[in-house]
C-alpha cells in the first residue's frame, strides 16, 4: 500500500468514530469527536494487532515456551517502535514503559534526576504546562523558577526565548533541566525544542519534553533537536489503554537510580543486598508490564511512521487554519493562544462564546449538534488564568482569587475542540455551523439549561441517562443470556 493510501486507509479505521447518539431534537446520528487532546480514539488495526497477541498471551521475560518468546519478542519491538518514531538512535537512547500515562515518567524522571543531581537545585517549567509536567518537579526538586510565555492575555502563548535566554544566564549551572511541552494542550502552541536543548546543553542541563500533544500532529526527531528525555501517552495517539512512555538518552538513564523496585529489575537478591540490572530498558521496568497496551501502541507507532508524520502534519495545518480563522470570524466568539501566523500550532483550539459559561457551550454542543468538545482549564490553571485574565478583570472577577467561588469556576475556562487523524473538514465546518447557532439563539439556549456542579449545565427538559449510553452491566447480561 502506498503511504498516501495508508493514510486514507487509518483515517477511516477508527474505533467508535461514528457512533451515534440522541440529540434534543429526538434524532439519533452519529457523534463529531472533537475531544482528541483529553483522549484520542483507538485505531482499529492496531486494536487487531494487540487482540492477535492474546491469543499467543503470557509474560514476558522468558523465552522457553513459545508464548512466551512470542510475548518477549512483540514487547521488544514495542520498544524499538517507539524509538524509531521519535527518531531516536538506538545507540544513544532506550525506550521504556512507564504506568499509567505520561504522569507515570514525569514523577519518575523527576524523582531521579534530582537525586542524580542534587547540586543542581533549580528546575525550570514553562507557565503553559499541564499540570502533570509542573507539579512533579515542585514536589520533587527544590526550586522550580516558571518561564514565561510570549504575548497577552487572550495572545500568550509560545515560550519567550529572551525571557529563557535570561534566566539561564541568571542560573546557569545550578540548573537541572527543564521541563517543557512540546505543544500546548490549551492552545497548541509548539515549542522550539532545538533551541530549547541548546541553551539547556550549554549550562549542561537536561531538556525534558512532554509530547503528549505533540506526538500524534507532527513529527518528532530526538536526534534532530537533541532531546534528553521525551514522554507521552498512547492514549493520546489511538492506543488507549496503553502505558505511558518514556525515550531517554542512556547517558542520562546511567546517571539515575531505578525509582521503581521489584520483579524483573534486579540481577540477584539477598537477604541482606540487592543488585539492580545494568541491562536497559528492564532496569526501568519493575513489574510484569503492560505488555497488550505496549504492543497495541507499538503498532499505531509503526503504521504512523510508514504512514509519514509529515504528511499528518501537512494535513492537519489546512484543518487548523480554516476552524482557526472560521471560529474567529463569528461575532463574539474569543479565540486563545498565539495567532497560527505568530507561533505554529497543533490542532487544539479554545474558545469561548460570549454571553455562554465554557461548560453551557460544551453542554449544548453536545445535546444539540452531537458535538464532543471538553471544557474547563484542562488541568492547565495558570495557562488559562493567563489568557483569561483580562476577561475576567472586565467582569469584575479576580483571575487570580484563590478560593474562587463556584460562579468563578463556571466563568474561568474555555471550551477546547481537537482534532484526531479522523477529523475532517466537513466536522469542521459543522463545528462552525453549530458555534453560529449557539450564537443567534442564545437566550434560548439560556433559558434551556440550568448549572450543575461547579462547572456544569443540564438541560431542563432532556436528558440521556448515563447507563443509557453504555453498560458494562448489560454488556454483561448479552453475554450471560446465551444459551449454553
Ligand atoms: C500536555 C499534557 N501533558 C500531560 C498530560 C497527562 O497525561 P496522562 O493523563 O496520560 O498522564 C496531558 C493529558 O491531558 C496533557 O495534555
Amino acid at each position: 500500500m502506498s503511504n498516501t493510501d495508508l493514510l486514507a486507509s487509518l483515517q477511516a479505521s477508527f474505533i467508535g468514530r461514528d457512533t451515534e447518539y440522541p440529540t434534543v431534537d429526538g434524532k439519533r446520528g452519529p457523534r463529531i469527536y472533537l475531544d482528541s487532546a483529553a483522549s484520542t480514539l483507538m485505531m482499529a488495526p492496531a486494536y487487531d494487532v494487540g487482540h492477535e497477541f492474546l491469543v499467543h498471551y503470557a509474560s514476558t521475560h522468558s523465552d522457553l515456551h513459545y508464548a512466551a518468546r512470542g510475548a518477549s519478542h512483540a514487547f521488544e519491538w514495542a520498544h524499538e517502535s517507539v524509538l524509531e518514531f521519535v527518531d531516536a538512535d538506538p545507540d544513544q537512547y532506550c525506550s521504556f514503559f512507564a504506568g499509567s500515562g505520561a504522569t507515570a515518567g514525569f514523577n519518575r524522571m523527576a524523582a531521579s534526576l534530582s537525586c542524580a543531581r542534587p547540586e543542581r537545585d533549580i528546575v525550570l517549567v514553562s507557565e503553559m504546562e499541564h499540570h502533570s509536567n509542573d507539579l512533579p518537579h515542585r514536589h520533587h526538586c527544590s526550586h522550580v523558577v516558571h518561564v514565561p510565555c510570549l504575548g497577552e492575555f487572550e495572545r500568550y502563548g509560545g515560550l519567550d526565548m529572551d525571557r529563557l535566554r535570561e534566566i539561564f544566564d541568571e542560573h546557569g549551572e545550578k540548573i537541572n533541566y527543564i521541563a517543557v511541552t512540546g505543544a500546548s494542550n490549551v492552545s497548541g502552541a509548539i515549542t522550539p525544542l532545538a533551541e530549547v536543548a541548546k541553551l539547556a546543553h550549554a549550562v549542561g542541563a537536561y531538556l525534558l519534553v512532554d509530547a503528549s500533544q505533540m506526538i500524534a500532529h507532527a513529527p518528532v526527531s530526538m536526534n534532530d533537536a537533541d532531546i534528553d528525555v521525551l514522554v507521552f501517552s498512547g492514549h493520546k495517539i489511538y492506543a488507549p489503554g496503553s502505558p505511558g512512555a518514556v525515550i531517554a538518552k542512556k547517558s542520562v538513564l546511567s546517571e539515575i537510580k531505578p525509582a521503581e523496585l521489584g520483579g524483573g529489575m534486579v540481577d540477584d537478591v539477598y537477604i541482606a543486598e540487592y543488585m539492580p540490572t545494568q541491562t536497559l530498558p528492564d532496569r526501568e521496568e519493575a513489574g510484569t508490564p503492560n505488555i497488550v497496551g505496549a504492543i497495541t501502541l507499538g503498532a499505531v507507532l509503526d503504521l504512523l511512521t510508514k504512514a509519514g508524520m509529515d504528511k499528518v502534519r501537512e494535513k492537519e495545518i489546512g484543518l487548523i487554519d480554516f476552524a482557526w480563522n472560521g471560529l474567529k470570524q463569528i461575532e463574539g466568539v474569543s479565540v486563545y493562544g498565539p495567532n497560527p501566523e505568530d507561533v505554529p500550532r497543533t490542532g487544539t483550539i479554545a474558545f469561548n462564546i460570549k454571553g455562554f459559561d465554557h461548560g453551557l457551550t460544551a453542554a449544548a454542543l453536545n445535546d444539540y449538534y452531537n458535538i464532543q468538545v471538553r471544557n474547563g482549564c484542562f488541568c492547565a490553571h495558570p495557562y488559562v488564568r493567563e489568557l483569561l485574565k483580562k476577561e475576567m478583570w472586565d467582569m469584575d472577577i479576580d483571575p487570580d482569587a484563590p478560593n474562587a467561588e463556584a460562579d468563578v469556576e463556571r466563568k474561568r475556562g474555555m471550551a477546547r475542540a481537537s482534532l484526531g487523524l479522523y477529523t475532517t473538514r466537513a466536522d469542521l465546518e459543522a463545528l462552525l455551523v453549530a458555534v453560529r447557532d449557539l450564537v443567534s439563539r442564545r437566550d434560548e439556549i439560556l433559558s434551556l439549561y440550568e448549572p450543575i456542579g461547579s462547572n456544569g449545565y443540564r438541560h431542563t427538559k432532556f436528558e440521556p441517562a448515563a447507563n443509557d449510553i453504555f453498560d458494562p452491566e448489560r454488556s454483561l447480561q448479552s453475554y450471560l443470556a446465551q444459551p449454553a
